[in-house]
């Protein structure tokens, strides 16, 4: 009777040790890759994130896009699962870090381009210490040549203007024909800065093949227009 007893006791041990051996198994599969203390990336991560609160103390001259805007960012590119990024504008590379982890989630790469050689410089050191160099090219020129030269790369499912905004439009007319059908283009201060493009906003918003929303993430309203790329604009007729 006592055998039976011990061999019991050890069969629900080892029944419980299984179950115990399975949970924390399943509890380690679910828990978010970036709060695995064990995870390879994670000093990279901490780093990545350390350089962004940075940027985000910077002076205003720093030009960055809020944070929400920078997040935002980064969901549209995990979301639509792009894989071919375009930013014009890059500044120092603060909204290049966010939709650089976007793209490091889906396996695409971002070009950016900044035509200021100093801001250019500092964009590809805040891109190496983020750990993003293979996910994000910096090219130092004036975007409107930069361009055509990129085309090959192409064509594009994600394109962040940020550069000058009087000349957004322009941006629109080179690069439709280089976006992927399915693609968005995200334009910014299109609220605070809505009188440097009427041009702009006329286009994707009157455009038949573009469907576009303009929105705000911050209570000073800086503004994001989103353009949906239906179809090629030139297929529409
Ligand atoms: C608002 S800032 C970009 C901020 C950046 N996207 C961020 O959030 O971190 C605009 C930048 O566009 C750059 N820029 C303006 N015209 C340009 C052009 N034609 N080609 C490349 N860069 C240009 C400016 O030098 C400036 O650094």
């Amino acid at each position: 009777m006592m055998k039976h007893r011990t061999n019991w006791t050890a069969a629900a041990v080892c029944v419980l040790t299984a179950a115990l051996a399975f949970c924390i198994s399943a509890a380690t599969k679910l828990s978010l890759p970036n709060a695995q203390p064990s995870d390879a990336r994670s000093p990279v991560l901490a780093r990545r994130k350390a350089l962004l609160e940075r940027l985000e103390k910077g002076s205003p001259d720093k030009l960055n896009v809020p944070p929400t805007d920078g997040r935002l960012l980064r969901i549209l590119v995990e979301a639509a699962h792009a894989q071919k990024a375009l930013e014009l504008g890059s500044s120092y590379g603060y909204s290049a870090l966010w939709i650089g982890s976007g793209l490091e989630q889906t396996g695409g790469h971002l070009w950016t381009i900044e035509i200021d050689a100093g801001r250019a410089k500092e964009c590809r050191e805040n891109i190496r210490e983020a750990g993003l160099e293979k996910t994000v090219t910096s090219i130092e020129d004036d975007a409107f040549k930069a361009i055509p030269q990129l085309a090959k790369e192409g064509p594009w499912d994600f394109v962040f203007l940020d550069a000058w905004k009087s000349d957004y439009k322009r941006y629109l007319d080179v690069l439709l024909p280089q976006m992927k059908a399915g693609g968005v283009i995200v334009a910014h201060n299109t609220i605070e800065r809505a009188g440097e493009m009427p041009d702009y906003l006329e286009a994707v918003f009157n455009t038949p093949a573009l469907d576009s929303v303009t929105l705000s993430t911050t209570e000073w309203k800086c503004g994001l227009t989103l353009t949906y790329v239906r179809k090629k604009p030139s297929s529409d007729k």
